[in-house]
This record gives structure tokens, C-alpha cells and sequence, in this order.
């Protein structure tokens, strides 16, 4: 009940509340693209898709995990999943301890049956491993959503805000190489909006994983959320203090990518619109991962979520024409973001 009623709060918190982070940003406002006035190019032409995990997507896209677990939160992962597969996606669902613990939730998560071809990510804490957690929980996690890859997030200072929050991360390293090593499908590590250090990177590659989502700060602020919500003077004040804390996101990526050039690498983390998401790829990510936006638009409607995935789609591929680009890999070599 009590982790049913933490994830009813957080998405009405993220739907209504002031979670945002408020002086740190992505750190993509630093940066421009040059502009082509003659691209030689027809727009019609412009190739959006890619391949990631070994899976073809229409486009660089991914709905970051999220929910589950509420009537709400199935829902939400019913509407994204169902925009997944019409546009080729990739989509992550929330945490799912809720549903180990509670297995009659777990079709809040079963969103394969809706999107059959998409790229979909199982999810759930890593400090769950140093909480009773292992190989067993982690195979019946992917099996409900038959995922492509499990992901595990990295929350340290959400849990320091939250109320009894988990906070021993002791060995975790060594438990994530396991799991790594024993999981017949890949593992994905991602922060949930503190970023991903260069050397943090280098240390989770080592264990095995096969992807890095950074998750970076200049979006939603999880000590935010978790300050709104606690009510203990002390954790509130934790929110409120450790409100701006963590990488931006453009650092996380540029900082991986100079440690690890071929890591399968996820941008997010406050990207707005598809230019944010464009100067990322640009950077050197492969997928761009959006959170609190899908939200949005999924809990209005499944034409608004139709609508805002259209809107991205057609923002990546008008950064491509107008830079003259034909594909993300060009415009990869092409030098054509300068910072400011
Ligand atoms: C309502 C909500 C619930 C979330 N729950 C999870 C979760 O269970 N697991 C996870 O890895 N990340 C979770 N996140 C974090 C996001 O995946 C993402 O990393 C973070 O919100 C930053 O992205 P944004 O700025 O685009 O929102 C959640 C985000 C939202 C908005």
C-alpha cells in the first residue's frame, strides 16, 4: 500500500507540482546549431531511424521509465506503449517492486501485448539488490513485459529524501556485476535526473553493462518530489537544499563519451522539445529519453500523446534539414553544434 500510494504521488506531483529544477540546467542552452540556408536536401528525404540493442526504431526515441502500479499508472503505460508501437519506439515502464511485492499489480506492466515490436526496458531500483533482491526478482520483472533489457536506475539522493528511504548502497558494484553476467538479457544503468559521472561510467561498463542512460539534472527534480512529499521538517529540507544538485545533462554525455567513444548511450534528463534532443545526439548520445513530457501528454490523452510525439518527430527532422544533414550519423561528423 505504502509503495501504491508513493507512485499515485508522484505523478500527480509531476503533473501539478513545481518539480523542476530551478538554477541548474541541461547545459544545451550552451550550445547552437549552425545553420544551413541552402541544405541540398529534400525534407522528405530526412532518415530518422536508428538501431539500438540490436532493435530498429523509427527514431532515436525513448519514453523513459516511469510508472506502474496504480489504475492511473496502467493507464499512462497503456497509452505510451500503444505509441510506442505506432511509431517504433522504445519505452521503459516504472519500477517494479511495487508488482513483486503485490503481484496482482502486475499488469500494470505488461504492455508487451500493446507493443509487440517496440524496444521495451524492464526497471527497478539497483539498492533493491542489497534489499533482498536478485537474479529471481530481476527475471520475473523482464518476463512480465517479456523486455528486451532490464534497467536498473541509480537514485542515491532521491532515496536520502524520501521517507525511510533505501540508502545503503554499499557493494552494489559487485551485485550489479552479477546480475550482469547472470541475466540472459543486457542491463541499462540510469540515474533518475542527478546525471552519470565520466568516472562513474567507466566503473559500471567494467561490471557489464551494455547501455548508459544518463539521466542528467536540468529536468525533474526527484529531491523536489520527494521533499513535497515527506513530511518530516528534516526530509523537507533536504528537498529544498539538494533541489539543483547533480551533472547536467550535456556534461554527462560529453564526459562519458570521452571515456567510453562506443557505449551505447541514452541522453535525458530535462530535454524539452526535439532541438534538445538533436544537440544531444549531436554530442554523442544515440537515444534521447524523455520522461515528464510523455507524461503529460499521456495522462491527458492518447491524441495528445499522438500529437507530441509527431511534434518531436518533426523537430528532429527539421534540426536535420536545416543543418543539412540526411541522418543522425551525419550529423554526428558533421561539426555543426558550436558552443557558445
Ligand atoms: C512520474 C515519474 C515517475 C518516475 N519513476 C521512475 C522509476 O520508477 N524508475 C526510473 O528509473 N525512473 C523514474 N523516473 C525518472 C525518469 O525516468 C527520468 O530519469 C527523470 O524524470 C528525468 O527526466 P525528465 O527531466 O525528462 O523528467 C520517473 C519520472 C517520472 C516523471
Amino acid at each position: 500500500m505504502e509503495i501504491q500510494s508513493r507512485k499515485a504521488d508522484h505523478i500527480q506531483l509531476c503533473l501539478t507540482g513545481d518539480v523542476e529544477f530551478q538554477q541548474t540546467t541541461t547545459g544545451l542552452e550552451q550550445y547552437r546549431f549552425i545553420h544551413s540556408c541552402l541544405p541540398e536536401l529534400d525534407r522528405d528525404d530526412i532518415d530518422l531511424h536508428t538501431v539500438f540493442l540490436g532493435k530498429s526504431l523509427s527514431a532515436p526515441l525513448l519514453i523513459s521509465s516511469m510508472t506502474g502500479g496504480t489504475e492511473l499508472a496502467k493507464t499512462i503505460n497503456y497509452r505510451l506503449a500503444e505509441v510506442a508501437q505506432h511509431f517504433r519506439l522504445a519505452m521503459g515502464v516504472g519500477s517494479q517492486r511495487v508488482a513483486v511485492e503485490n503481484p496482482h499489480l502486475a499488469d500494470t506492466f505488461t504492455v508487451r501485448k500493446l507493443a509487440p515490436n517496440a524496444l521495451l526496458f524492464a526497471n527497478l531500483g539497483a539498492v533493491q539488490l542489497n534489499y533482498g533482491y536478485g537474479i529471481d526478482e530481476c527475471q520475473r520483472m523482464v518476463d512480465w513485459l517479456t523486455a528486451d533489457a532490464l534497467i536498473l536506475h541509480l537514485n542515491p539522493l532521491q532515496e536520502c529524501v524520501q521517507t525511510k528511504g533505501d540508502t545503503n548502497f554499499k557493494g552494489l558494484i559487485a551485485k550489479i556485476n552479477q546480475l550482469c553476467h547472470r541475466l540472459p538479457v543486457p542491463v541499462v544503468v540510469k540515474e533518475v535526473g542527478n546525471g552519470i559521472s565520466a568516472g562513474m561510467a567507466q566503473l559500471l561498463i567494467e561490471a557489464g553493462v551494455v547501455a548508459i542512460d544518463v539521466a542528467g539534472a536540468g529536468g525533474t527534480s526527484w529531491a523536489k518530489v520527494e521533499g513535497e512529499r515527506a513530511t518530516d521538517p528534516i526530509q523537507r529540507q533536504l528537498g529544498e537544499t539538494f533541489a539543483d544538485w547533480g551533472i547536467p545533462t550535456a556534461e554527462c554525455i560529453t564526459g562519458i563519451r570521452s571515456i567510453a567513444p562506443t557505449i551505447p548511450l541514452i541522453a535525458s534528463g530535462g530535454l524539452k522539445n526535439g532541438v534538445d534532443g538533436a544537440k544531444a545526439i549531436a554530442l554523442g548520445a544515440n537515444l534521447i529519453g524523455f520522461a515528464r513530457p510523455f507524461l503529460q501528454a499521456a495522462h491527458t490523452s492518447t491524441e495528445a500523446l499522438h500529437i507530441f510525439t509527431k511534434i518531436l518527430l518533426a523537430e528532429l527532422t527539421t534540426v536535420l534539414f536545416c543543418t543539412g544533414n540526411p541522418n543522425f550519423s551525419s550529423l554526428q561528423k558533421s561539426n555543426c553544434l558550436v558552443r557558445l
